[in-house]
């Protein structure tokens, strides 16, 4: 199954009830292994997740720490990047040359990297850097 595959698939059991927006995202790991996630929704709005967010959790739950590939999948004319806060947590398992695949729901539309997508990182250099 291709990366696009497992994020459409993924993205077909988004809980988007609010937004009407369903999101799949899928990761590759170092190992070959792929995992997926979706967009969970609540009614407390701000306690929604992202589809980014689910595929980087099922991949530390099963041990997966290094991501070599990323896809995102919506239904969109204009394929959709990840959010600010899912940069940053793309950033924290995946180095910046890593390429982002955009899709819409036929097929692969943009490709990023993940330094393209969030310049300027916080990384654990800034946490060592400093006085203490
Ligand atoms: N969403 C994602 O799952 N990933 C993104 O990168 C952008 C936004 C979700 C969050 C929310 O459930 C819906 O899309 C509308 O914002």
């Amino acid at each position: 199954m291709t990366l696009f595959e497992a994020a459409k698939a993924a993205r077909e059991n988004a809980y988007a009830p609010y937004s009407n927006f369903k999101v799949g995202a899928a990761v590759r790991t170092d190992a070959g292994e792929v995992f997926t996630g979706c967009n969970v929704e609540n009614v407390a709005y701000p306690e929604g997740t992202c589809a980014e967010a689910g595929a980087l959790a099922a991949m530390a739950v099963a041990g997966g720490r290094k991501v070599v590939e990323v896809l995102v999948i919506a239904d969109s004319s204009d394929p959709i990047p990840p959010c600010g806060g899912c940069r940053q947590k793309l950033a924290e398992f995946a180095s910046g040359d890593v390429p982002v695949t955009l899709a819409d729901l036929h097929g692969p539309r943009t490709k990023t990297t993940v330094a393209a997508l969030l310049p300027g990182a916080f990384t654990t250099h800034h946490l060592e850097d400093r006085d203490v």
